[in-house]
């Protein structure tokens, strides 16, 4: 939540900046600003709503310093207003700062501060970094040994609870930016003759490919020269710049109408990229050479522990349901937000998986932390590449899907259905799975790209349908065994884009309650396979149409549904039980991205969300 961006070189930094910001825009876009530095002196903008009215309405943006910090706003403390749009200025007006995170000891920072005469312009938990740091700069004598501005925000930072990436400069030091993260990213990138701070490498990603991934608890310090990064106990780090693979063209919208249409038809390349040299050389089990664990050592699992928010967490009950039915060998699946503070019971041989497509998600990194220090081994499925939890896991499996830049999960969230089920493959194999069923299952699993690329030419149907029920208000997403956790995200992906009430529920549980919802105002979206299940849910869709309940089906080609059992049909094509959950993904993609365009929602940046979660 939140982006901050940072830049100082010989170029206009206010240009760059703004640049920056666009791209972290789905970060959080309650409001942007941007502080320039010039001459010893700040020219602050700030506006709430999005970077373009910001850079609309503000001639100040024109000034020509080449260093400066920006930021584009998630509110957590203070509604969204211009006051409470960061920069944000220490009241004698020596600092300029920006912050992702929450500060949860602001207030009695607060309180300490307004004894000593520093004053606050807004309602923030930010504003008393900027004014803590003016403190105990006040008081630091000048010294020509280090730098005393960094000396005083690494002070500050010893007195904040909560989490933090921030940039700060003071007007004493015209070319220098202080940056420290805690609990929140923050990269920096080494371009030529330049530096970059921000919160992701799409902010910096047009100017240098050259990237520092921070930890927890180290600053860095900018001059136009140089860099150093250090610890919050003052001892030196040597930093690794890294290289990012992708490049500017993986954020651009490249004829697409939003990232969400652009993502969801990128899925045949992206599933191909996460499969790519993952399967072993005789063509019955998968290879993961991140993993960190031997296959003897991975075989005495006994237990697995799936940990996730949100899309993640779906595509973790989804693994579940794959793990055990392949693998026989049990899974839980916890909200991260919820492990946490639940005392689960662990067995000794267990092992945990966080799914994480960003990364950075604060309740998935602490649900992780917190796996760790009970003694577990914890690894990762994410797709950024750097970031923390990829760091702090123990190991872990890249998604390889490149930039998601839509807020609404798609082609990451089908990747990690695609990494359970390879799990499953490679669980399973060590167990009782015959070569020939995971030989099988290999070439279903290959057979992916293909099989998705033939459901998203059913896209043109399916944006006819969404004309026909962009109107509703209520929708209810039905499926069974698998496929209620790809219902669940039907729902989700629904709610999120079009702001439409969607429920998911397993088909048959529907009748225990939900029921009572459905009129011809209240459409069903059924996931309908061929198999075992299939009449199963033809009852369900039944009940629903006895009470005059509008149905759209997404069905296994051929299945033969009983005449008007459904007002509408999508066919996906037939395919392994493990691959059925990605391809029935695709339509209700597709749905929820054309009510939303119907409806003229902002598919891309959906009000009151953020890509990545960052704050509890
Ligand atoms: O980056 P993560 O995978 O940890 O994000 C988890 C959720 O915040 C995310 O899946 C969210 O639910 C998406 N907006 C879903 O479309």
């Amino acid at each position: 939540m939140c982006g901050i961006v940072g830049y100082i070189g010989k170029q206009k930094a206010s240009a760059i900046i703004l640049e920056g910001l666009k791209r972290l825009e789905y970060r959080g876009y309650d409001s942007a600003g941007i502080a320039i530095q010039k001459n010893g002196r700040f020219e602050v903008a700030k506006k709430a709503g999005r970077v373009e009215g910001l850079i609309k309405s503000t001639p100040a943006l024109k000034i020509s310093g080449t260093s400066g910090i920006g930021h584009t706003r998630w509110a957590t403390h203070g509604g969204v207003t211009d006051a409470n749009a960061h920069t944000h200025l220490s009241s004698d007006g020596k600092f300029a700062l920006i912050h992702n995170g929450i500060i949860e000891n602001y207030a009695g920072i607060k309180k300490f501060l307004l004894t000593k005469g520093y004053t606050f312009q807004s309602e923030t938990d930010t504003e008393v970094l900027c004014n803590l740091i003016a403190y105990h700069y006040q008081k630091e004598p000048a010294t020509t040994e280090g730098s005393r501005f960094l000396e005083c925000v690494r002070k500050t930072l010893r007195h904040i609870e909560g989490a933090y990436g921030i940039a700060v400069m003071c007007s004493d030091c015209p070319a220098e930016i202080v940056s420290a993260r805690k609990g929140s990213p923050l990269i920096l990138g080494v371009g030529d003759n330049e530096y970059m701070l921000a919160s992701d490498v799409a902010a910096i990603i047009s100017r240098t490919q050259n990237v520092v991934y921070l930890k927890d608890g180290e600053i860095l310090h900018l001059t136009a020269r140089d860099f150093s990064i250090s610890t919050l106990e003052a001892e030196d780090v040597s930093p690794v710049i890294d290289r990012v693979t992708w490049s500017i063209e993986d954020t651009d919208l490249n004829g697409s109408a939003h990232f969400m249409e652009k993502e969801i038809f990128e899925q045949p390349a992206a599933l191909e990229n996460t499969m790519r040299g993952r399967f072993a050389e005789d063509g019955s089990t998968a290879n993961f050479g991140g993993l960190n664990i031997s296959p003897v050592d991975f075989r005495q699992i006994d237990r697995f522990h799936f940990l996730a928010c949100g899309s993640a967490w779906h595509a973790c009950l989804v693994a579940e349901h794959l793990i055990e039915r392949f693998a026989r060998v049990p899974v839980e699946v916890d909200y991260s937000s919820e492990f946490r503070y639940r005392n689960t019971p662990l067995g000794k041989n267990a092992l945990f998986f966080v799914v994480s497509q960003s990364g950075e998600t604060i309740d998935t990194l602490a649900a992780m932390r917190e796996a760790k220090r009970k003694g577990y081994m914890v690894l990762a499925v994410n797709n950024v590449v750097g970031s923390t939890i990829a760091r702090e896991s123990a190991g872990g499996i890249y998604q390889h899907v490149g930039p998601e830049i839509g807020v609404a999960s798609t082609k990451a969230f089908t990747s990690q259905l695609l990494v359970g089920a390879m799990l499953a493959l490679y669980i399973g194999r060590m167990r009782d799975m015959s070569f020939s069923d995971g030989v099988e299952y290999v070439n279903a699993l290959k057979g992916v790209p293909d099989i998705v690329r033939r459901t998203l030419e059913q896209a043109p149907h399916i944006r006819e349908i969404a004309k026909r029920y962009a109107h509703y208000h209520d929708f209810l997403f039905l499926g069974r065994l698998s496929l209620f956790p790809v219902a669940l995200e039907g729902a989700l992906k629904l709610k999120e884009v079009s702001y439409i009430h969607a429920e998911g529920y397993p088909a048959a549980e529907m009748k225990h309650g939900p029921i009572a919802l459905i009129s011809e105002n209240c459409p069903s979206v059924f996931l309908v396979p061929s198999g075992e299940m299939f009449t199963k849910v033809v009852s369900s869709m039944q009940e629903i149409k006895a009470r005059k309940g509008r149905i759209i089906a997404i069905a296994t080609e051929g299945c033969e549904l009983p005449e008007g059992v459904a007002d509408e049909v999508i066919s996906i094509p037939a395919c392994h039980e493990a691959v059925l959950p990605i391809v029935a993904t695709i339509p209700m993609q597709l749905l929820s991205y054309y009510i939303a365009v119907e409806l003229k929602r902002d598919v891309d940046k959906p009000r009151n969300l953020a890509k990545s979660v960052t704050v509890e």
